[in-house]
């Protein structure tokens, strides 16, 4: 089932999310909306919240451009996109590594504004999943990011909050008229 997305203003997007303690069958049905949503929308990531529900909880999908990353390890092991995509995920530990880079980002929750984001190139993510399993993704490039991006959501933060004061700046008409 495809869900409404919700939009730059409403406060789910500003929470906290819940931890997941429970996989019940109709959190793994939510999962397959979240995927459907996602690939619906065109996205490369979409996370609860931004469907209404405050859960850590999210789906990650990049496999339309395998180039997008330069190495992939699952539990320690060469793997390939197409076989950990899409991702979805609940739970997630992230740890850093040192270096930054920017990208471009946008967001299916914030209509028409798309931005350079600096963030960690690369991630280290623990993440539980809906089979009752935890592995330990990773990876840089454009899944190292969508990653990123998905886990701010899950506590509340957007990518527009990253942002240099100027381009904060910049936007600020913009997302004001969002919010309204
Ligand atoms: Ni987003």
């Amino acid at each position: 089932m495809i869900l409404e997305i919700t939009q730059y203003g409403n406060p789910v997007l500003r929470k906290k999310c819940r931890k997941v303690s429970e996989v019940t069958d109709e959190l793994k049905q939510f999962g397959e909306d979240l995927i459907e949503t996602m690939v619906s929308a065109q996205g490369v990531g979409l996370a609860a919240p931004q469907v209404d529900r405050d859960l850590q909880m999210a789906v990650v999908d990049v496999s339309h451009d395998p180039e997008c990353i330069s190495y992939l390890r699952v539990d320690g092991k060469e793997a390939s996109l197409d076989e950990l995509m899409p991702l979805v995920f609940v739970n997630p530990v992230l740890e850093f590594g040192s270096e930054k880079d920017f990208a471009t980002e946008g967001c299916l929750s914030i209509d028409g504004i798309t931005a350079e984001v600096r963030r960690p190139t690369e991630v280290k993510a623990t993440l539980q999943l809906l089979d009752g399993s935890r592995i330990v993704v990773e990876t840089d490039g454009l899944l190292a990011r969508a990653i990123q991006h998905e886990v701010d959501h899950l506590n509340g933060i957007l990518f527009v909050d990253r942002l240099t004061t100027a381009k904060k700046v910049s936007i600020r008409g913009k997302l004001k008229k969002l919010s309204i």
